[in-house]
């Protein structure tokens, strides 16, 4: 049985009737609230396998991988494959990501970055106005805000290296649902409707995301993609070289032309993927591996657990003000650093190693109050030891073997442009917005960066998903990840101590309210649900608290040793966790 999707106001009223803070620091949960919690919130179990998805179509289309005799690699490469159709808000095949693969047998966790590159025609101020102001509606809704595809080209890569199945096998899934259509739901009907205006300027995203009258489709009508079902099938049939070559480029390019793009036959034919080292570190014992650069998430999520490992955060409470507060001290800093150090290795120089090491996060921690909080406006980016040598979505999957996938994919916004190229179905990435367009301009998710994120030809955009992999005694324990921008490091970072410190399981895990804190702008975001306590509290400390819509969307796989625990967020409807 599925956890049953529990609305999330219940969810959250539930978590905050059950924790109240206190202060000074004491454990606060007694064993039998944390046994009811754990009895709320159960998780999908499986013996053999699991994927967690935010599109329960996905999820089984995996899971059905699996049942065929397919590793963890062939049933994530279907899923992304199928999440490009059935939720087309974030699934994509006009974006980009990041895969994080552990293979058991070879023990050897492989870091897959698939992330867009600016075209080679970009510049670093490209999108200033005569003015000098950032042109937000070029950088954000035109064909100029698209970066180079690098979806196809992952997904496809991670299939041929560690997967077992043909391509043909793995997509086909995919294909029928395009061709065939599917129920939307309410999720879906809500995204849609936000994104009406940007449809409604392209002539093929209205044709496909609208209905033929032009108004919004509605709860219980099917969309069927009959252009995506051609382009999933030119796949199938010419491998990802159809994509960045053959019939699909062409296409894709032809819209370029017509509406002052960028990129170009060469800037798809050159795209390639990268296979990089994840970014390691230890927590209480347990190993988290996690995304590097183009990636910031890996590195701050063990900047950030680095720095917090050191306060007995199980004692001090689940949101309890002072275990929140620590956390939110921690969060200022590592987005400091972020903003200052963090962009495509290829182009500059990151200093990984010392962001990462235990002795940078103890002399971060003295500069922590406990009693009080610093602004922001005093805090500024650290310096770490100099680096030694030379609408987002994620899904989990786990397979009998042994084997994990953790990935993290995106068009950036929900849509992307909103604009779909003509005769393809695929909706183009405003990718280029996580670039910092302007020194100090804060982008879409209110994020600053300098030089280290400057536009520069084919250089990868900065990026906060953070697919994450923990393992305990050398074996992946947990497997998760969130859409969110900016919040993905911070939201993967209390999943992941709701498990470690507090002893939650998965579902809990995922359904407690969250905070985020991004040093920029001064400002701490609590969930609804948090108790009002907690936040008045928090506030006696010096904390901007303001309550902000659900953060993140966690989809997450526990191996206890036995058996597999899946949960999908209840944050969104829809989302499912599917064992076989
Ligand atoms: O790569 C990044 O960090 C952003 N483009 C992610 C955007 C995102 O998570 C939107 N989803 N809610």
């Amino acid at each position: 049985m599925r956890f049953p999707f529990l609305h999330l106001g219940l969810c959250l009223g539930l978590a905050a009737g059950l924790f109240v803070s206190t202060v000074p620091a004491a454990p606060v949960v007694e064993d039998q609230a944390r046994l009811s919690l754990d009895s709320v919130f159960s998780p999908e179990l499986s013996r053999h396998g699991m994927v967690v998805s935010e599109e329960e179509l996905a999820s089984r289309v995996g899971a059905e991988i699996l049942q065929q005799g397919g590793n963890a690699v062939d049933a994530a490469v279907a899923v992304g494959f199928a999440l490009a159709v059935v939720l087309p808000e974030a699934g994509n095949l006009g974006g980009g990501g990041f895969m994080l693969v552990h293979l058991a047998e070879a023990k050897k966790t492989i870091a897959i970055d698939y992330r867009e590159t600016a075209p080679a025609q970009a510049r670093t101020d490209m999108y200033l106005d005569e003015s000098g102001a950032v042109d937000k509606e070029r950088l954000r809704y035109s064909h100029q805000s698209v970066a180079v595809p690098g979806t196809v080209a992952g997904l496809s890569h991670a299939l041929a290296r560690y997967g077992s199945m043909p391509l043909k096998q793995v997509i086909e899934p995919a294909v029928k649902l395009a061709e065939q259509g599917f129920v939307l739901k309410p999720a879906h009907i809500d995204t849609l409707k936000r994104t009406h205006e940007h449809f409604a300027q392209s002539e093929a995203s209205h044709r496909i995301f609208l209905r033929p009258d032009g108004t919004d489709f509605e709860f219980g009508d099917r969309l069927v993609q009959k252009d995506l079902a051609w382009t999933l099938s030119q796949i199938r049939d010419h491998g990802p070289e159809a994509f960045y070559q053959g019939e699909i480029a062409e296409r894709l390019v032809a819209d370029m032309q017509a509406h002052d793009g960028l990129i170009s036959r060469e800037d798809l034919k050159n795209y390639r993927v990268v296979e990089r080292e994840p970014v390691r570190g230890q927590y209480r014992g347990y190993e988290v591996a996690s995304m590097p650069p183009p990636s910031s998430g890996g590195v701050h999520l063990i900047q950030l657990l680095n720095i917090l490992e050191a306060y007995p955060i199980a004692d001090l409470g689940l949101n309890s003000a002072e275990s929140l507060h620590v956390m939110t001290e921690a969060m200022k800093l590592a987005y400091a650093d972020r903003s200052k150090h963090l962009g495509d290795p290829d182009f500059v120089k990151v200093p990984l190693a010392g962001l990462a090491s235990k002795a940078y996060a103890e002399k971060l921690r003295e500069r922590i109050s406990r009693n009080r909080a610093t602004p922001s406006e005093k805090i500024q980016p650290g310096q770490p030891a100099k680096y030694e040598s030379p609408q987002t979505t994620h899904f989990s999957v786990m397979d009998s073997k042994g084997n994990a996938v953790s990935n993290t994919y995106t068009l950036n916004f929900s849509y992307g442009t909103g604009i779909t190229a003509q005769g393809t179905g695929i909706l183009l990435n405003n990718q280029m917005d996580d670039f910092s367009a302007k020194p100090g301009e804060a982008n879409a998710y209110g994020l600053i960066g300098d030089k280290a994120n400057a536009i520069e030809p084919k250089k990868r955009p900065l990026s906060s998903m953070s697919p994450t992999i923990v393992f305990k005694d050398g074996k992946p324990y947990m497997v998760l990840g969130s859409p969110g921008g900016s919040t993905i490091i911070t939201v993967v970072l209390q999943t992941l101590m709701n498990v470690l410190d507090h002893g939650l399981n998965i579902q809990a895990a995922s359904s407690m309210p969250r905070i985020h804190h991004q040093w920029q702008p001064d400002l701490l975001r609590v969930e609804e649900g948090m108790s009002i306590d907690t936040v008045k509290l928090l506030k006696a400390k010096g904390h901007n608290v303001r309550y902000a819509r659900p953060l993140g969307t966690t989809e997450s796989i526990l191996w206890d040793g036995k058996v597999f625990q899946g949960a999908a967020d209840p944050r969104r409807q829809g989302g499912g966790a599917v064992g076989y």
